[in-house]
């Protein structure tokens, strides 16, 4: 094993689901790529997302206070690049990649038609930390498609692997919950 002190790139737990966050504020419409999300509690339902100041999409969360989580499929990996790696403050991605969104039920935010399932968040909370903030979302509404889910489960969903590297759970899913554990401390001397 390597033993580094100060990495300040650290990719070792990669990959994670792509978020596409899309935020609507007085009339502009962004999106932009996140890898850096998490639920965070069941009940109330709250979903955390860590972007950076710099960012076009901080300075509209900052006004609308809400915001989408969008998932993708693998196939769609091009729209994480082209969200991802160009900036709302210089151009409108929505015209320029041909986005195709709708408005959410609950709140005012963007939901990409590309995407397999979307949050509705509003924010409950915000805290800088580091060089990004962690918005704290509530989630008012969950979308979507059954096509791509199998009990909760879907194969397509696209991760980031960092270094602009983009794939899916290639190998079959393994099911290891309390009943096998309970199994196998039957079977053996535990
Ligand atoms: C796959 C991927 C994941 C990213 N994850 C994050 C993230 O979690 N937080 C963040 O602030 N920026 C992240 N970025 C960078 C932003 O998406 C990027 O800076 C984007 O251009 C911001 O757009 P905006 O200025 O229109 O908001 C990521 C980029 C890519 C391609």
């Amino acid at each position: 094993m390597i033993f580094e002190k100060n990495s300040s790139k650290y990719y070792f737990h990669y990959p994670f689901p792509v978020a596409i966050i899309g935020v609507i504020s007085e009339g502009s419409v962004n999106f932009m790529s996140a890898a850096w999300h998490t639920q965070i509690s069941f009940d109330p339902p709250l979903y955390g997302v860590l972007i950076s100041p710099k960012r076009y999409t901080n300075q509209l969360i900052q006004k609308s206070k809400m915001f989408s989580v969008n998932f993708l499929k693998y196939e769609d990996y091009k729209i994480a690049g082209y969200v991802g790696r160009t900036s709302g403050k210089e151009i409108d991605k929505v015209k320029l990649f041909n986005l195709k969104y709708s408005r959410g039920n609950v709140l005012e935010v963007p939901l990409l038609e590309n995407a397999i399932a979307c949050y509705e968040c509003k924010v409950v909370d915000e805290r800088t930390y580091g060089d990004h903030i962690l918005y704290v979302g509530e989630i008012l509404g969950v979308h979507y498609d059954e096509n791509f889910y199998k009990e909760n489960l879907s194969r397509e969903l696209l991760l980031y692997h960092g270094n602009d590297r983009y794939t899916f759970a290639v190998t079959d899913s393994v099911k290891f919950g309390k009943d096998e554990v309970l199994e196998e401390l039957k079977k053996s001397n535990f």
